[in-house]
């Protein structure tokens, strides 16, 4: 039976992060069992699975704005699905599973289970477009660096801000044939550039963590991912803008027709527009940000970041699970 609705239950007052950290952990002990073996879509539907069972016992009553895809294509944690246990406060959730679905199948570096859940409403739907621009930065990069400057002008600016030099700065982009000309650029400011093989999310979140020297993230990636790291950096303090990059006419004509404005920058407060924010991810495979899973002869290690944009909190949690009760629940084979 639904519990009857609050109305102390539309704030979501409660750490929903505490509760979401449950759910990335069992994505990524699912998804572990996959690590190395070349099937991404294997990888993905056990992490699929494993994160749908949890989210079925987190108290909110949760609509998926970034899933898996429309219904027809996923048939679970589908854009529109309604997750949670039916008591709690109405929020949006935006799920990556496998934020690295190929470091995960090839078992290389860099891939996390995601989760952010933040107030009704709140989440930028990407629609039909795949990919989007975008910038990170910490808190520092408030009102200094911005998708309207050149890659260029935001390397200057950041390091004046600093009172450091262009040399200091560490730019992450993703090792893609599209971004050479940006990379090129980056270099050619003075800065250096961390090239990431998967895995913008966490390169997003790690400009706003003091103790990682990436600076700033530049360059496309998805557009979940966007959205995903806008929620991260609401709690983190930081920022990351994002403009709709369509790869093709027919992508261009399908956001035009949906009124989708293509020269629009987004600011984080436009990709997830709450101060009722939280934001779990757990490591699969290892990455600066998150250990991957380890597992023993008895247990098997997790490691997880756990943050929420009203307290500014954030967690870390090492989590020892028992082996012989994950193999009896089947999370584990
Ligand atoms: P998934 O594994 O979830 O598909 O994403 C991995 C990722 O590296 C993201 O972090 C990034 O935003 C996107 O892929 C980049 O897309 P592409 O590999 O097509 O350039």
């Amino acid at each position: 039976m639904r519990a009857v609705p609050s109305e102390t239950d539309s704030a979501p007052d409660r750490n929903l992060a505490l509760d979401l950290v449950r759910v990335t952990e069992a994505a990524a002990l699912a998804a572990s069992a996959w690590i190395g073996r070349g099937d991404k879509e294997a990888a993905d539907g056990a992490a699929v699975n494993a994160m749908r069972s949890i989210l079925a016992t987190v108290p909110m009553r949760g609509v998926v704005v970034i899933g898996e895809g429309e219904k027809d294509h996923a048939p679970m944690l589908y854009n529109g699905e309604v997750i949670g246990d039916g008591t709690g406060p109405d929020v949006d959730v935006a799920v990556d599973p496998i934020e690295g679905t190929t470091p995960t199948a090839m078992g290389r570096w860099g891939a996390m289970s995601v989760i952010a859940v933040a107030t009704r409403g709140s989440m930028f739907f990407p629609g039909p477009i795949v990919y989007m621009d975008k910038l990170a930065s910490g808190p520092e990069g408030l009102g200094v660096v911005s998708l309207e400057l050149s890659p260029r002008d935001n390397v200057r600016e950041l390091a004046k801000a600093r009172h450091a030099s262009p040399r200091d700065i560490t730019v992450a982009i993703l090792d893609r044939e599209r971004h050479q000309h940006l990379i090129e650029e980056v270099r050619s400011a003075g800065a250096r550039v961390r090239l990431i093989g998967d895995g913008d999310v966490s390169a997003a979140v790690l400009t706003a963590m003091p103790e990682s020297d990436v600076d700033l993230l530049l360059g496309v990636g998805g557009s979940p991912e966007a959205v995903l790291g806008a929620a991260a950096m609401r709690c983190l303090g930081g920022q990351l803008q994002a403009r709709l990059w369509p790869r093709d006419d027919a992508e261009r004509e399908a956001a035009e027709a949906q009124g989708y404005p293509l020269e629009r920058i987004y600011a984080t407060e436009e990709l997830v527009a709450s101060d009722d924010v939280f934001f779990a991810g757990t490591g699969i495979t290892d990455a600066e940000l998150l250990q991957g899973v380890r597992i023993g002869r008895e247990r098997v290690l997790t490691h997880s970041i756990v943050m929420r944009s009203r307290s500014g909190t954030i967690r870390r949690v090492r989590a020892y699970h028992q082996l012989a009760k994950l193999k009896a629940i089947q999370l584990i084979s």
